[in-house]
Formats: C-alpha cells, structure tokens, sequence
C-alpha cells in the first residue's frame, strides 16, 4: 500500500468536495488501487490551518468547518497557524493541491505557491484557472526540471475528463476545431431565461447554487469562459494565446426577447468557447450564439457543460456532463491523483 499525502492550500467547496470523496471511497480506493490518499495539512487564509503527519481526521474536518465555518478542535490534529507559504516549506507532503481563489488578471497568489511546491519537488495538483490559464509554459517547465507533475483536470469542466479526452485520447485524432458550453453559470441562466425567469433572478440562484466565481462578472462577460479557452488552446492544440487574443462578449446583451424569439424558432442561445486551427493558426473566441436545434450543444441545459472535438480521423467527438460542483470537481482532483501514481 503507497500512502500519498496531500497538503490543501484553500478548504472551500473543493476542498470539502474532496475530502467527503475520500471519506466515502478512501478505502475502495486502498483496496482496489493500492493507494492510500491522506490529507496531512491544510491552509486557509480564513478558516485556519490544521496539520497532522498520519492523516486529518476527514469526517472531523467537515464537521467542524460545518458547525464552526472554521477549522478548529479537529481530533488529533496540530493548528500550526501556517500560511499557505508555510505549509508547503514546513509539511511533509507529496502533492500540493492548490485551490485558492482564482485571479485571473494574474494568477497570484497561487502561481507563487504552485512554483514553490514544483521547486521542493512535490506534485501540484489545481483546479484553479488563473495560473494555468496565464502561467502554464512556465510552470510545466519548472515541473520537469523537477521530476514532478502538474495535475489540471478540473480547471475545464470539473471532473467531467475534458482535458484529459482532448490531450491524451484524441491526441493522434487530429483535433482541428474545440467548441463548447464551458461555464456552468452562464448557461444556467440562459437556460433558466428560457423558461421565463429573469436575468437577475437567474444570477442570483446560479449564485446561491454556487456555481458562480466570487465575482460573477468572471462569468457573464465570458473572462471565466476565456480562461478554460486559453487553457485548451496551450494543453490540447499545443498553441499558447494570450487573452487579449480571444475574442471575447458576455450574455450581458441578451434580452429576455432575444431569447423568446430564438426559442419561437427552435433555436437557443449558449456562450460558445471556440478554437479553430487554421494553417497552424489558433482562432478563439467566447460569444452568444443562436444555435439550431441540430446543433450538439443547443439542448445542453442547466449547469451543464459540453465540449464538441472536430477530429480528422473520428470526426465530431461530444462529451457532456457536470461542469462546476463541489463533488464533481473534487472528482477532478482524484483523476490527477490516478494519474499521478498509475
Ligand atoms: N464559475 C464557473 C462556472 C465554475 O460557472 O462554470 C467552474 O469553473
């Protein structure tokens, strides 16, 4: 049996995600993949911190942040008051797995601590757009140079395996145009408008879902969207872009009307991500489009994502399912981690 310790820096949504996961399938995955997955420490800027070499105890650590908002009196654990900085430098973990907000204007402070961890030689493992969006090259490289891996799963469509379809199996399809729904928010309120709800009532329970980012501008004007685009463009057609390259509008502009008219004649709006290789050129773009029925993204409804790969060997390739959530992009992080030890 490997044990495999993990250090969290963040213990939002994801975090807990993750730890009920482990909670519930730790032990079928010992048992069935000889691999035991403990989380050793976590650091939080708000709840706190909470460290201890043999393993937290996960049902305390989602008790206490349930009852108190914080971590606190988790049995048998240390509260070493680390920064996320600190724990990284001070904790004996084998993989860090950022997941602090995301800041996509620079990606810090996390692509401060993903460096960190690369340099002492422990996998990162993020779902956090920010750095990979603005940073990746840089930090792929600083990983090899290091003999350890960078792990992203979630960063598009949770953990519904978008990057690892488009990067590992159909990597020799000859991928020649991306498309998809790939933020949850957006789409929800489209879909909810649809049904005859307004714009900011639909805001408001995307929100209190939470699905939305902290700011929800992030999603409505596209830049959440941008960043999954931007990140597909460098890991699944190899081409870097920089976001003052992706063409980018919102659903902002969307009236109820444009809705009602579109749904009268069988067609339906969605906040389309595309990338088209041209040449050897990238396009990209994220904008409104009135898609036909026919279309495979058209009746893709609610908070769900979908992504269509245009391949020259296996033509069009559509994978559907969750693209934000506590546990689905928990989920994400647990295909890293298979990934990382397989
Ligand atoms: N705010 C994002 C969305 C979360 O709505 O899709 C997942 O990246």
């Amino acid at each position: 049996m490997e044990e495999v310790r993990l250090a969290l820096i963040g213990y939002g949504n994801v975090a807990q995600g993750l730890t009920q996961i482990l909670l519930d399938e730790g032990d079928k995955f010992a048992r069935e993949r000889g691999l035991r997955f403990l989380i050793t420490a976590i650091a939080d800027p708000l709840k706190g911190s909470a460290f201890n070499e043999d393993g937290l105890d996960l049902a305390g650590l989602l008790a206490s942040v349930r009852e108190h908002g914080v971590l606190r009196d988790i049995p048998g654990s240390s509260s070493p008051n680390w920064d996320a900085l600190e724990m990284i430098q001070n904790s004996p973990a084998d993989v860090v797995i950022e997941l602090s907000y995301t800041n996509l204007l620079t990606g810090e402070p996390s692509t401060t601590y993903i460096t960190e961890a690369l340099r002492r030689k422990k996998h990162v493992i993020t779902t956090n757009k920010g750095p990979i969006a603005l940073h990746y090259d840089a930090l792929e490289a600083i990983a090899r140079l290091h003999g350890v891996s960078i792990g992203l799963e979630g960063t598009v469509m949770s953990g519904t395996p978008a990057m690892s379809l488009g990067t590992d199996l159909l990597a020799g399809a000859g991928i020649q145009r991306i498309q998809g729904i790939l933020n949850g928010t957006t789409n929800y309120i489209l879909t909810q408008m649809e049904s005859g709800k307004s714009y900011a009532e639909a805001l408001a329970e995307a929100q209190a879902q939470g699905y939305a980012e902290a700011d929800p501008t992030g999603d409505v004007e596209g830049f959440d969207a941008a960043a999954k685009v931007a990140i597909l463009s460098c890991l699944v057609l190899g081409k870097t872009i920089a976001f003052a390259d992706i063409e980018r509008e919102g659903i902002t502009r969307l009236s109820v009307e444009d809705i009602e008219l579109a749904k009268a004649q069988h067609r339906h709006w969605k906040l389309v991500g595309s990338l088209t290789l041209e040449d050897g050129q990238v396009k990209a773009s994220v904008r409104p489009e009135c898609l036909a029925d026919d279309h495979p993204l058209a009746r893709v409804g609610g908070v769900t994502n979908a992504i269509v790969f245009t391949t020259r060997l296996m033509g069009d390739v559509t994978l559907i399912g969750p693209g934000a959530g506590r546990l689905q992009t928990g989920y994400a992080i647990i295909q890293d981690l298979f990934s990382i030890y397989s």
